[in-house]
């Protein structure tokens, strides 16, 4: 799995500022059995007994993309983590750095019930900064999060250590 999303990743260099070289999934997204495999190998970790969740979430707007199809394929729903100014209903949100800015994320306050279990995901864990205030902000709401899950982790960057006790799993693994 790792070598098949290696294979389907772009490296874009100085995207989308000078000194980052940006990993691009479009080539992985754009391969229907490549994506299809990628959302059957992160729902396999939650199809039996104790892994199993109630909702999957996912952070726009790439995270929509691995969440909403990650979601059909555990037979649950989603919830939408969005930028700010885009929920209708009320919410509560959350400011936090990127490796490349800074962004404002949240989430309606009602999305999800106490004790639910959500699967949080996305489709790279950089910095961190995104997935712990997406967890972070589910929690607040009664969430019990159990994992974040990602297709691609970029390692040189330290995000599952910033991510502390927060689980996290991720296929492929760069840096
Ligand atoms: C990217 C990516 C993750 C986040 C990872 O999203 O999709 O959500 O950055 O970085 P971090 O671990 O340092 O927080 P981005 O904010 O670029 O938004 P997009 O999905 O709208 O492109
Ligand atoms: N690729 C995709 N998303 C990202 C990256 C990257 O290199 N860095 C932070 N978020």
């Amino acid at each position: 799995m790792s070598d098949l999303i290696a294979s389907r990743l772009r490296d874009v260099p100085d995207f989308p500022r000078t000194g980052v070289v940006f990993k691009d999934i479009t080539p992985l997204l754009g391969d229907g059995d490549a994506f299809g495999e990628v959302v059957r190998a992160l729902a396999a970790r939650h199809t039996q007994g104790e892994s199993r969740v109630d909702v999957v979430a996912g952070v726009e707007a790439r995270g929509f993309i691995i969440g909403a199809a990650l979601a059909h394929e555990l037979g649950v729903g989603f919830v939408p983590v969005r930028k700010a100014g885009k929920l209708p209903g009320e919410t509560v949100q959350s400011t936090y750095d990127l490796e490349y800015g800074s962004a404002t994320i949240e989430v309606h306050v009602d999305a999800v019930t106490p004790g639910q279990r959500v699967l949080l995901v996305d489709d790279v864990l950089a910095t961190g900064g995104t997935a712990i205030a997406a967890w972070d902000l589910l929690t607040r709401c009664g969430a019990d999060v159990v994992e974040l899950t990602t297709i691609v982790e970029l390692a040189f960057l330290d995000g599952r250590a910033a991510m502390g006790e927060r689980a996290v799993h991720a296929l492929h693994v760069v840096g």
